[in-house]
């Protein structure tokens, strides 16, 4: 049971004589329990990998299967939730709290608006405040967050997430990367961001993509000992991430690698024989 792709690829108006390459060669099996950070650059094809995992493109070439069918079959409805890089355009309903509810109403939960009411309070947007006001009025944070309710309220096996925390204050980042990385507990997840430092720590797999092709796909401890590959593919590792690398890189003995800054004084004090 598993979201996977094989050889995936895909051309925008194949056959045009127009045709953009967005995205090519990229494999990949994605878990319940598991986490799929999938960084790159802009246009590097990671908005159009997540509409074919979702069924909303079809492969030019290889394939996407969902625990076996294709995305956009029948059978593999509600099995992908998606949240998209630009929520706004993912409202359709009166209230906020009716737009949250379609999905689980949609797929037969029993009490769609308590699914919806929980799924609002689990990315901190309160029900009561929020729930009963037009999609339409919301903030562009709150809207996000409004958007990832609605993904997760649907309690898909896979969740499908684009730029999760752009726009959002710290708080917001807080609650919505919170509210995610509980997912696994019962989905696979993968989230599609510009700079990967927010879920770095929580990841198991990272596919980096450059101009539509994969440059680095592999575990967390892989990229940090090819991290020169990655970075010369234009992307760049957290700094606190970064500092130990390069020390490591000097010859400092650093096992593992933190992701706070507390950690990392501590990881570099080690290295150096000394404790505090
Ligand atoms: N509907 C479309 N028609 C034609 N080309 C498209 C279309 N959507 C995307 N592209 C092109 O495909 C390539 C990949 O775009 P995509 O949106 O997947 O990038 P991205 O990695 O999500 O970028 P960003 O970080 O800016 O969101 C880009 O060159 C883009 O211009
Ligand atoms: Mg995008």
């Amino acid at each position: 049971m598993a979201l996977i792709a094989r050889g995936l690829g895909y051309v925008y108006g194949q056959g045009t004589g127009f045709g953009i390459d967005a995205l090519r060669g990229v494999d990949f099996d994605l878990s319940s329990g598991e986490m799929l950070v999938i960084a790159g650059a802009t246009g590097s094809g990671k908005s159009t990998l997540l509409r074919l995992l979702a069924g909303l493109l079809r492969p030019s070439a290889g394939s996407v299967t969902v625990d076996g069918v294709a995305p956009h079959a029948r059978s593999a409805r509600g099995r992908v939730a998606i949240v998209f890089q630009n929520p706004e355009s993912q409202f359709f309903a009166e209230t906020v709290l009716a737009d949250v509810a379609f999905g689980p109403g949609n797929l037969g939960a029993e009490d769609p608006d308590v699914v919806a009411a929980d799924a609002l309070a689990a990315v901190g947007l309160d029900p009561g405040a929020f729930g009963g006001r037009s999609p339409l009025t919301l903030s562009g944070g709150e809207a996000r967050r409004a958007a990832i309710a609605g993904a997760l309220a649907m309690r898909a096996p896979y969740l499908l997430l684009d730029e999760p925390t752009a726009g959002l204050d710290s708080r917001g980042r807080r609650d919505v990367i919170a509210a995610i990385t509980a997912e696994r507990a019962r989905a696979g997840v993968a989230v599609v961001t510009h700079d990967p430092d927010e879920f770095l720590s929580d990841a198991d797999h990272v596919l980096a993509l450059s101009d539509g092709a994969p440059v680095f796909d592999g575990s967390v401890a892989a990229l940090f000992d090819a991290f020169r590959e990655y970075e010369s593919a234009g992307l760049r590792l957290p700094e606190v991430v970064r500092a130990q690398l390069l020390a490591r890189e000097r010859g400092a003995h650093i096992p593992e690698i933190g992701f706070e800054p507390r950690e990392a004084a501590r990881v570099l004090m080690a290295a150096r024989g000394e404790r505090r």
